[in-house]
């Protein structure tokens, strides 16, 4: 079992920050979903953290910073979109993809020249950030294909044998990942849609593209096709469509929006009390984890909006009952 401390105290700060720096790993709150950290310049302490969550050495990690001041020391190449889209949401959940200098370890970046980074908007985050001293490498604190965490409690009952610090934050505002981007190519382009909507970065620097959300893309191997799976086999139904009644004898879990009355299941979850996709996107991942802790036969998630955050919900949504075919 993982030792819990409150993130608001300074004391669990420093001995976070005492741990990160001796190359242990730390997991923490961020505002996006809880963090499996480990010093990004330190190796060793980098690899324990592919080897925890048994996640493959092609998926490289975020780095977490203090500020946008710090971006010069582990990126070149800045461009210029990147300091506007820095400028409006930093800190905040969206994460840029820079040229990286060689102080950050091939393994942090899976061999890529490209380096992810990200200023968390999240006390307990910020505060271990500057109290270690050191950028933070830090991937989502779940299993490798699992469901990521919202709450501490979440990092306990499947890493909690593993990390031995989890700093809680409380439950994560935005719920959902950050927004990864890049500039790598004459047009900006979404790697995996988050916390900030894509209308938003491009009311700052015009259109942008979004990756094939179904393809494994080359550039972010973390997107794989199935991924943010539950155990419980699930099926995505399409929005508006007529539910499914559930099989006799099977039992059924449904996650729906927003309510509204339904027969034959044996629970329902709903996102949202009225069909906000912000809310919804916050409730998502402990939703799916309290309908996998259930024992259910089968459950079916019902689609959302694709507009603001029901892009980053759609997206772990289609990874999730993908992963869900594949059992
Ligand atoms: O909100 C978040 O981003 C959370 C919190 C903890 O900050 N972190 C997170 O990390 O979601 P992770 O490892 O679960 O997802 C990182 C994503 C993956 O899809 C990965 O492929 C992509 O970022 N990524 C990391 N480095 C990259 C790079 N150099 N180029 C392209 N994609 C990269
Ligand atoms: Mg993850």
């Amino acid at each position: 079992m993982a030792q819990i401390l409150n993130g608001s105290d300074p004391q669990a700060i420093h001995t976070a920050a005492e741990k990160l720096r001796a190359g242990e790993l730390v997991a923490f709150s961020t505002e996006t979903v809880y963090g499996l950290g480990a010093n990004a310049l330190n190796e060793r302490a980098v690899a324990q953290i592919f080897a925890v969550k048994n996640r493959p050495h092609f998926d490289p990690l975020i780095v977490h910073l203090t500020d946008k001041e710090d971006v010069q020391r582990y990126a070149i190449d800045i461009d210029r979109r990147a300091v506007a889209l820095m400028d409006r949401f930093w800190p905040g959940p969206l994460t840029l993809v820079f040229r990286k200098r060689p102080v950050i370890p091939d393994l942090v970046t899976a061999g890529f020249d490209t380096v992810a980074l990200r200023v968390p908007a999240h006390p307990v985050a910020l505060a271990l950030l500057h109290e270690a001293q050191v950028p933070i490498a830090a991937p989502s604190a779940n299993p490798f294909g699992y469901v990521s965490p919202t709450t501490a409690m979440h990092v306990q009952e499947t890493l909690g044998d593993a990390v031995g610090l989890i700093l809680d934050g409380g439950f994560c505002a935005v719920g959902v990942e950050s927004t990864v981007c890049t500039f790598m190519e004459e047009q900006a382009m979404i790697l995996r849609p988050g916390g900030v909507a894509l209308e938003e970065i491009e009311a700052v620097i015009g259109p942008v593209r979004l990756s094939s959300t179904t393809q494994p893309n080359r550039r972010s191997p973390g997107t794989l096709a199935s991924h943010y799976a539950p155990r419980v086999p699930l099926s995505l139904i399409a929005l508006d469509a007529p539910l499914p009644r559930p099989r006799p004898g099977e039992r059924t879990g449904l996650l729906l929006l927003k309510p509204r009355p339904v027969e034959g299941y044996m629970t329902v979850e709903f996102l949202s009390r009225d069909g906000n996709l912000v809310e919804a996107a916050a409730n998502l991942f402990a939703a799916l984890r309290r309908l996998d802790g259930l024992g259910l036969d089968r459950a079916i998630a019902e689609s959302v909006p694709e507009q603001g955050l029901g892009r980053a919900i759609m997206d772990r949504l289609r990874r999730a009952a993908a992963s869900a075919r594949n059992h």
